[in-house]
């Protein structure tokens, strides 16, 4: 089966290797004429880039990047952005890069026709309504990542430096108007970040299905999104050429942002104070969480995880889907714990404190307050086992209670 297409859900999505080359047209087909080029400094500097920049060039289309972003993108990233986009009188932005880069690049198109300070759009009640949506610019998103979802998505996270919180700003204007889903992008990927940006995939689809809420459109999406990912993303760590793999951990990740429209849980709220705090990779973080959050959420998640199991093809036990999640972890060199992530245990109380307060946390099964978010402390967090929290604590390897005792 050859893996291209053109999609219309969410947005319009042109799929397949190669198709970076319809870049210029995706960017007049819309009536871009000046986009703004958003990627981060480390891919500004890679051959495919600076193609895909000259390939606008060759078009008639002057594209200026801007490239200073880092990984969990600051406030300040997206200011200095949007001073580029006006100062060059930029008429829309080309978004190119992992969730950092789009994140950016979405922001900028958003509020370079704002009056109102970016926090006053965070992703609370109708907040997004207080945005002048004739003003902003459109967005034409290439991700080189198979993970956030970014791409198809209409929210960007990013981090609030004085309090060190990661942010969800949300317009639904913020989603691309064309998306190209190249998976030769991601090819180059290293093979840690592909795992880590393959258990963002999964988490996100992973808890849009176990969210609390009525969308069986969203599960629908999120198992096929799991069942990719059990099938693929082994292969796309250990043989990053392989292009089949690539393309369905790209479709994945575009699922997972679907899907996710429903509902994000405790992984994310944990993942994204220990980001903020730590600056570690979201996926990977998401991937150290994972086996501790489905253990605590058991009681209320069971019979989902059964019957998803049983779509993986998996004994329709919760066991069998905890085994898988430890398997895809561990074949894939996704710590176990947060030590692994080199993660003291100093802002341990700070952690617990704001997990609950991520906008995330209402998303998940079981109510997450701060005893739960504890990781000593209490017994439920970690079913019996040790603290995914406290490296101290932690080993590398999961604990008999965790693998023996569900
Ligand atoms: N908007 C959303 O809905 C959403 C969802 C999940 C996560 N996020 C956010 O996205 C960010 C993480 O994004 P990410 O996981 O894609 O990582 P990233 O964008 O931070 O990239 C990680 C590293 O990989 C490099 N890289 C990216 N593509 C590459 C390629 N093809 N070849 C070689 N190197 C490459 C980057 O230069 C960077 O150094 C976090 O800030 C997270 O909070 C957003
Ligand atoms: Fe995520």
């Amino acid at each position: 089966m050859q893996l291209r297409g053109n999609w219309n859900y969410p947005t319009s999505v042109r799929f397949g290797a190669g198709r970076i080359a319809e870049l210029a047209d995706a960017v007049k087909s819309i009536g871009m004429a000046n986009p703004l080029f958003v990627t981060d400094p480390l891919l500004a500097k890679l051959p495919m880039t600076q193609a895909a920049v000259q390939s606008l060039s060759a078009a008639g289309l002057s594209a200026k990047v801007f490239s200073d972003i880092k990984p969990n993108p600051i406030e300040p990233n997206v200011s200095a952005g949007v001073a580029a986009f006006k100062s060059g009188a930029h008429d829309g932005v080309v978004a190119f890069g992992g969730g950092s880069a789009l994140d950016v690049g979405k922001l900028i198109a958003f509020l370079s026709g704002q009056t109102r300070p970016i926090w006053d759009f965070e992703d609370i009640g109708d907040w997004w309504t207080r945005a002048n949506a004739a003003s902003i610019a459109p967005i034409v998103a290439v991700p080189t990542t198979a993970g956030t979802g970014s791409e198809v998505g209409r929210a960007a996270v990013v981090t609030h430096e004085a309090s060190h919180t990661k942010k969800i700003i949300f317009h639904p204007l913020m989603m691309p108007k064309v998306t190209i889903c190249d998976p030769e992008l991601t090819v180059g990927m290293p093979a840690i970040i592909t795992a880590g940006t393959g258990m963002d995939a999964f988490s996100h689809c992973l808890e849009a299905y176990c969210g609390p809420f009525y969308h069986p459109l969203a599960d629908g999406i999120a198992v096929e999104g799991m069942r990719l990912v059990k099938e693929n993303l082994e292969t796309a760590v250990k043989d990053g050429k392989n292009l089949e793999a690539r393309a369905h951990m790209m479709s994945a990740a575009a699922m997972g942002a679907t899907s996710f429209q429903k509902a994000l849980g405790a992984i994310h709220s944990l993942s994204h104070p220990v980001g903020s705090l730590y600056d570690t990779h979201h996926g990977l973080t998401n991937g150290v969480f994972m086996p501790y959050v489905l253990v605590f959420n058991r009681q209320a998640i069971e019979e989902r995880i059964e019957r998803l199991a049983a779509y993986l093809g998996l004994k329709p036990k919760f066991r069998a889907f905890l085994d898988l999640v430890l398997r895809l972890r561990e074949e894939t060199g996704v710590p176990h714990t947060l030590a692994g992530l080199k993660v003291t245990d100093e802002k341990i109380d700070t952690i617990v404190d704001m997990a609950p307060k991520d906008p995330t946390a209402a998303g998940n099964r079981m109510p997450l307050d701060k005893r739960g978010a504890a990781p000593s402390s209490n017994a439920r967090w970690m079913g019996g086992c040790e603290g995914a929290l406290s490296p101290r604590l932690g080993s590398s390897r999961p604990s008999r209670d965790l693998t023996n005792g569900c």
